[in-house]
């Protein structure tokens, strides 16, 4: 059983899949047997490694071994009685059937599917897994896909399974077939492997999610909002690496707006997700490709450490919520004044601060229960900002 999951998300090219490797490649330096797991479409560790990588699991290096995930496979694997099901039912209901097999299809299902490899790899003897997640800011609602579809009750699903032959004489009152015990099974089995890939990535000793950002303002907001995210299904960020940083050797006046604007986004990424701990990794002077591009990239980015060691455990936000009142936490540990000003734009907190380094605005994401609520007030005490919001009336 993997004794540390890594899992790399962040927006596309923001360079998930060259620091997953990098950061594999190092692991496998020091000793241990590790993974690199892609759930990328594109050919993208085969070109990191500058070697072929396929869906079957190959050693790269010694100790490092790659596989890319095949998606449609994982789908096919686990899910396509229960789709079939599913278009059967539809189609029953006039519904054209390449239309029905659409709409039988679970959200970005694929992405979901391919994590399910997570759960295959508990018997493996590797003691690290790298996952590179899709090349998608919204990677991690699929992560969490698993603790809503595995809250199905399981045995009541058990329980329908003796009654399918049953079930069929059902049909013509249902007016649309019922589920046959392939489908069942099919549900049963998915049902308990989600439920066993959650307890995967809930554990915070073993599972850690890195969000990976480049300097500019998009990116940035969103690795605040995985880290919302994150933060409310209580799966553990033990790091924020921002990538593609223009070095300082670069002194052309063409980009010194750049540069200062980066290091304004660096600093304010270091502000908002305070106390979690920010790596920078500079922008190098050719694509990341090779073993020695990997391994530059490992030197920079980890030195002497070991990536498998867990960063930081914990939050930098805290949420909590009671039927009509929703409280969140930040901490805020540059100002001890009640010198703050609290701003609502649409899905986004604005926190100004006045403190003793300057003013510092702090973005905070909100979740989805706020929406339905009003800002009522915002309070410093104890190196904490507690922000509560109401239901409106
Ligand atoms: N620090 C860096 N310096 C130079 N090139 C980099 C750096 N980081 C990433 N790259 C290059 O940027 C490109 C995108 O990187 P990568 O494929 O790792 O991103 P990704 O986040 O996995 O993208 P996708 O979302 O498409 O999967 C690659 O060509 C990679 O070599
Ligand atoms: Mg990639």
């Amino acid at each position: 059983m993997p004794s540390r999951i890594l899992i790399y998300t962040g927006k596309g090219g923001t360079g998930k899949s060259v620091i997953s490797c990098a950061t594999g490649l190092r692991c496998s330096e020091l000793g241990y047997k590790t993974m690199v797991l892609s759930a990328d479409p594109a050919h993208s560790l085969s070109d990191a490694f500058s070697t072929n990588v396929g869906s079957e699991p190959v050693e790269v290096s010694k100790n490092l071994w790659a596989m890319q995930i095949d998606s449609i496979a994982e789908v096919k694997k686990s899910y396509a009685a229960i789709q079939e099901y599913f278009a059967k039912v539809l189609s029953a209901k006039g519904i054209d059937e390449v239309l029905a097999y659409e709409l039988a299809s679970l959200p970005a299902m694929t992405n979901t599917f391919a994590l399910l490899k997570l759960e295959e790899l508990e018997g493996s003897d590797y003691d690290v897994v790298i996952l590179d997640t899709v090349p998608s800011g919204e990677a991690l609602r699929y992560i969490f896909l698993p603790k809503i579809v595995g809250r199905v009750g399981r045995k009541l699903l058990g329980m329908l399974s003796p009654l399918a032959g049953a079930m069929k004489l059902l049909e013509p009152i249902f007016g649309a077939p019922t589920p046959d015990k392939e489908a069942i099974r099919g549900q049963v089995s998915l049902v308990g492997r989600l439920e066993r890939l959650w307890g995967i990535l809930s554990d915070v000793d073993r599972s850690s999610v890195r969000l990976i950002a480049n300097p500019d303002t998009f990116s940035f907001e969103n690795l605040m909002r995985t880290l919302l995210i994150t933060n409310l299904y209580g799966v553990n960020v033990d790091l924020a690496i921002i990538n593609k940083v223009l070095p300082s050797v670069v002194k052309d006046g063409y980009f010194k707006e750049w540069i200062s604007s980066q290091e304004e986004i660096e600093r304010k990424l270091e502000r908002n997700v305070y106390p979690l701990p920010v790596k920078r990794l500079r922008l190098f002077e050719r694509e990341l490709k090779g073993m020695d591009m990997l391994k530059k990239c490992a030197d920079e980015l980890f030195g002497e450490e070991d990536p498998a060691s867990i960063y930081y455990k914990g939050s930098p936000f805290e949420i909590s919520s009671s039927k009509d009142r929703l409280v969140i936490r930040i901490r805020a540990p540059f100002t001890s004044k009640e010198d703050l000003d609290v701003e609502r734009f649409g899905d986004e907190l604005i926190v100004r601060m006045k403190t003793e380094m300057g003013e510092v605005v702090n973005v905070i994401p909100l979740p989805a229960m706020a929406y339905l609520m009003s800002l009522k007030r915002a309070k410093l005490s104890g190196g904490r900002l507690n922000v509560e919001f109401e239901r409106e009336r």
